[in-house]
């Protein structure tokens, strides 16, 4: 299923195809295209090119981590994240490697290369759907995550499934429109609130 975004302003089709499914389908994802996403997420821009992202991943073929890694969702998530392929949790390292003074854009840089991650993913017919809804603190115990490192989000990837296949709450969900905030409510110029005079 698709679920194209219907802007005010043209876009790429690329990031008109980004939207986050809760139906997968159990297709594998084949290791040389797992290892192209993770160069994309490589080739984000970051804050003295500290790179301060690392992602733990596991696929079906290792079911015992994938299993482990689907525990540490909360139950809603784990309900419909659990017929996908890949998980993943999204962790920051909080301090800079050259100095340890704080990196106050490791989350920040990490959303960049998880969102460069998801483009790469789009283009070759997979979908990505992130999550808040995880236990960080389990998920550090379990993979043994360093101090100072912090997991962000987890993460599902997959190609897309049959929303007929969800319970009927999930489903509406799934079918229902998406919506935004018009550009006018953020793009600000002057001062805030001020909408940007381009806008018009
Ligand atoms: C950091 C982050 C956390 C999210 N957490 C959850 C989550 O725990 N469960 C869920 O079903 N969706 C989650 N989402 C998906 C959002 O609800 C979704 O991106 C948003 O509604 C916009 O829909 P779209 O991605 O289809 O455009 C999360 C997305 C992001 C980026």
């Amino acid at each position: 299923m698709k679920k194209t975004a219907v802007t005010d302003h043209p876009i790429s089709e690329l990031l008109r195809e980004r939207w986050s499914p809760r139906a997968f389908s159990d297709q594998p994802v084949p290791a040389d295209v797992l290892r192209s996403l993770f160069e994309a997420a490589r080739w984000a821009p970051s804050s003295n090119n500290e790179q301060p992202w690392a992602f733990i991943v596991a696929t079906k073929d290792d079911p015992a981590t994938h299993a482990k890694l689907l525990s540490k969702l909360v139950e809603f998530n784990q309900a419909w994240a659990r017929h996908a392929p890949i998980l993943g949790i999204a962790v920051s390292r909080l301090a800079f490697t050259g100095n340890g003074s704080a990196n106050r854009n490791a989350f920040y840089d990490t959303g960049a290369a998880m969102a460069d991650l998801t483009t790469e993913a789009i283009s070759r017919g997979l979908l990505v759907h992130q999550m808040a809804g995880f236990d960080p603190r389990k998920a550090t115990e379990q993979f043994l995550i360093p101090e100072g490192w912090e997991p962000i989000a987890a993460f599902v990837i997959g190609y897309p499934g049959n929303p007929q296949s969800l319970p009927e709450k999930l489903r509406e969900r799934e079918l229902a429109p998406r919506t935004r905030k018009p550009l006018s409510e953020f793009v600000m110029s002057e001062k805030w609130g001020q909408p940007a005079p381009f806008l018009k």
